[in-house]
């Protein structure tokens, strides 16, 4: 602070040092006779007399400007009037239950879900939708909510691994890959569990093939993929609603 003090005082003295020796340089040249009275009406001399005054009481601005610029930044204003200018008001049905919510354009729905209200059920792997620790359905359809916009399901029902199961009962493929042992560190599993019903409700689990061909975007790094293809099975076979 001081030391834009210091500057400030030092452009305005620098100003008027400037600007005494130019007065007084014509006033010298005048006396001397160089100069003709007239010359000093003269239109090259008023106009660059003019530009050097604009150019010494902008210098002077500038130097005065920066502390209420630097006071406003530190106080993170320019943050909070961006976010209130940013942030897009939307609705979304999440596990059955209708949220207002105002996000940035920019947020996934995988960053709101986790971020911002603490479903953390689903996983971030990769973030760049390589290996589906993220899905979760949108209107029944599964989907990678890292590669998708939080603003792009405005309106939609968001059904994640925490709204699948029916109060305290177990959704049956859940229940499945606990009895069938289908996960070992757990960390894909909420993402196999939703593939996996969504692989059933779509009619593709007629066979270990075609489990394996339509879960193949679910990535398993402990390799639980026998266990998965187990449990999706028995869960197609036993027949109840998925
Ligand atoms: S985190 Fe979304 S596909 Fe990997
Ligand atoms: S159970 Fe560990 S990554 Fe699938």
């Amino acid at each position: 602070m001081a030391n834009r003090k210091i500057v400030a005082t030092k452009l305005r003295a620098n100003d008027l040092i400037l600007c005494s020796s130019n007065e007084n340089l014509m006033a010298k040249e005048e006396n001397s006779g160089k100069i003709l009275p007239e010359s000093r009406t003269d239109k090259k001399y008023n106009e660059a007399r003019r530009t050097f005054l604009k150019q010494s009481s902008l210098l002077t601005a500038l130097a005065l400007a920066p502390p209420a610029v630097v006071k406003a930044a530190e106080a993170g204003l320019d943050e909070k009037v961006a976010d209130q200018f940013e942030k897009v008001p939307l609705s979304l049905e999440i596990n059955g239950e209708l949220k207002k919510l105002s996000v940035e354009p920019r947020t996934t729905l995988l960053d709101l879900l986790r971020e911002q209200l603490d479903l953390t059920g689903t996983k971030k792997g990769c973030d760049y939708g390589q290996c589906g620790a993220c899905t979760v359905h949108a209107d029944g359809q599964r989907i990678n909510s890292c590669l998708s916009l939080t603003v792009m399901q405005e309106g939609k029902k968001i059904t994640t691994i925490e709204g699948l199961a029916t109060g305290d009962e177990l959704h049956p493929m859940q229940a499945a890959f606990i009895e069938y042992d289908g996960f070992q560190c757990g960390y894909c599993t909420p993402g196999q569990i939703m593939s996996g019903v969504a692989c059933i409700r779509e009619g593709h689990a007629n066979s270990e093939s075609e489990i394996r061909e339509y879960m193949s975007g679910n990535i398993c790094r402990c390799g639980a993929y026998p266990n998965i293809i187990k449990a999706i099975t028995a869960v197609k076979k036993g027949g109840k609603k998925v």
